[in-house]
């Protein structure tokens, strides 16, 4: 295992230990949370734990059922008492970047019904601003692409419609993503209001004030940011 996935593994196992038996848990999408979600698989199939998970994409809805967790809906749970999910920036303030994976849509949705939001990551998504590291991912209504992408440009230096295997990338909610390239994010949440008045934006992925912990995995051990 190479370094940056023993990172990811100590992050997401150590969040398992937040989850308390009956909990509601809403489980996001990443090759972070992948580690909580077999760490959670095994406690439950021991029979330590009996949880239901509200999965944040398909690939997480169809990992989470092979590990033997039991899982729901927002209809039959609107309210989730803890979310484990990863994150592509964190900075200091515990304000986000997220969707790399393109589950961000999904993700949001649930950070919000969620009581607590624990993050997880490698130490590499440690950030003193946001926007420097990653480019920031914004989910759009595909018809709307020609007219959404000169609008982001307005606020960006470049927005890229993310492709996969040659292929337009299209998330579980059948949209395009545009990953949009900054210098740094200085007033997040003035973009955030920005990014929220386009029509054909369906979500960005800034993600404010929405976490309360952070757990990251470093060479030096485990970080908490709180
Ligand atoms: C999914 O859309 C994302 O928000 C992920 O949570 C984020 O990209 C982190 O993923 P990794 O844990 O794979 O880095």
């Amino acid at each position: 295992m190479s370094n940056a996935e023993e990172m990811k593994k100590l992050a997401g196992e150590k969040a398992a230990e937040y989850v308390e038996d009956g909990m509601i848990v809403g489980l996001g999408t990443g090759s972070t949370v992948y580690y909580t979600i077999i760490k959670l698989g095994e406690l439950v199939q021991s029979g330590e734990l009996n949880i239901i998970g509200i999965p944040t994409s398909i690939a997480t809805e169809k990992l989470a059922t092979e590990q033997g967790i039991m899982l729901g809906t927002l209809e039959d749970y609107p309210e989730i008492d803890l979310t484990i999910d990863g994150a592509d920036e964190v900075d200091h303030n515990l304000n986000l970047i997220k969707g790399m994976g393109g589950a961000l849509l999904r993700e949001k949705v649930v950070a919000m019904v969620s009581k607590r939001e624990i993050i997880i990551a490698d130490g590499s998504k440690e950030v003193k601003m946001l926007g420097t590291k990653s480019a920031l991912p914004v989910e759009i209504l595909p018809f709307a692409l020609a007219a959404v992408k000169p609008k982001l440009e307005e606020l960006c230096i470049e927005a890229i419609l993310r492709e996969r295997d040659g292929k337009t990338f299209v998330s579980d909610n059948g949209n395009y993503i545009l990953d949009c390239k900054f210098d740094a994010i200085a007033e997040p949440e003035e973009l955030e209001s920005r990014l929220n008045n386009i029509p054909g934006v369906v979500e960005n992925g800034l993600f404010l004030d929405l976490a309360n912990l952070a757990i990251l995995g470093t060479t030096d051990g485990l970080k908490i940011l709180k």
